[in-house]
């Protein structure tokens, strides 16, 4: 087994401690080979807030303010493509309370940010089941797809009431539904039929998988696209993950020997 080598610089990640700044670990980053798919799970939001003695939702509105430069910075950095986590249809089970509070954040986040996304070029799409969240919800996203549908930077995916079983349920079923119609014959079925039946057809599968706040599980987030996709993962908690965590995991990524399986 080869362990994954990261290189360090001068700067260690540390905002204030270092000799080299951000700025410059930027251009270094860039000059090395970008992941396109990059995905992140957005862990850690609860534990800040416990940490602070505050609300849980208030972990999740620090989270949301986390999201803005992340997405700036990854446009910059010319990632094409960036999925987030923000809502697994597991989280249903959490107190009606907080899924409202996400709920509104969601719409909040959107609404607010939504001209600067369109100025930065970035164009939203979502992986799940979006028709199942409240209607304020749905029509805000729609307007979010509609006002960036035309846009070519960076695309961000949201997964919202998303569940990497259940998406795999649905290409099971719209295969089966295609072959039972007579329109699929089961020696076409291969991998790269079930991959155009996902909700991610069309898209390369993630490079670099990011998980804050140190958990070492998948949590159910893209089984079938994460199979040769490099982890990174950092004890940070997702309110606390600023773009040079970004940079510090694009770094991890560069040094990493991707072989596929192969030699
Ligand atoms: C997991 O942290 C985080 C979530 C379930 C929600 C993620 C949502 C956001 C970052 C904000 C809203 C998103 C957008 C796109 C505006 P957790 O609550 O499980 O944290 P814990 O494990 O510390 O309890």
């Amino acid at each position: 087994m080869r362990w994954p080598v990261v290189r360090r610089g001068t700067w260690d990640g540390r905002e204030g401690r270092c000799s080299e700044g951000p700025d410059q670990v930027k251009e270094t980053v860039k000059t090395g080979h970008i992941p396109r798919h990059v995905a992140i799970i957005m862990d850690g939001n609860g534990r800040w807030a416990r940490q602070r003695g505050l609300p849980r939702t208030a972990g999740h509105r620090a989270g949301a303010e986390a999201l803005r430069e992340v997405v700036k910075t990854a446009a910059q950095l010319g990632i094409e493509i960036l999925t987030l986590y923000a809502f697994s249809t597991e989280n249903w089970k959490r107190p009606r309370a907080e899924v409202e509070a996400l709920m509104g954040l969601l719409v909040e986040y959107l609404g607010k940010e939504l001209d600067r996304l369109v100025k930065e070029g970035v164009r939203i799409q979502v992986i799940g089941h979006p028709e199942e969240l409240p209607p304020q919800v749905r029509s805000e996203l729609e307007r979010a797809l509609e006002a960036t549908r035309s846009n070519d930077g960076l695309l961000v995916n949201l997964a919202l009431n998303y569940g990497g079983r259940r998406e795999i349920a649905d290409a099971i079923r719209a295969i089966v539904k295609k072959a039972l119609e007579g329109n699929l014959r089961l020696e076409d079925i291969d991998e790269g039929l079930v991959q155009s039946h996902l909700y991610t057809a069309g898209l390369p599968d993630p490079d670099l998988l990011i998980r804050p706040s140190g958990e070492m599980r998948v949590s159910n987030f893209l089984l079938w696209q994460i199979a040769y996709t490099e982890f990174w993962v950092t004890d940070v908690l997702w309110p606390d993950f600023r773009p040079y965590h970004l940079l510090e995991a694009v770094r991890a990524y560069q040094a990493r020997d991707r072989r596929f399986g192969g030699l």
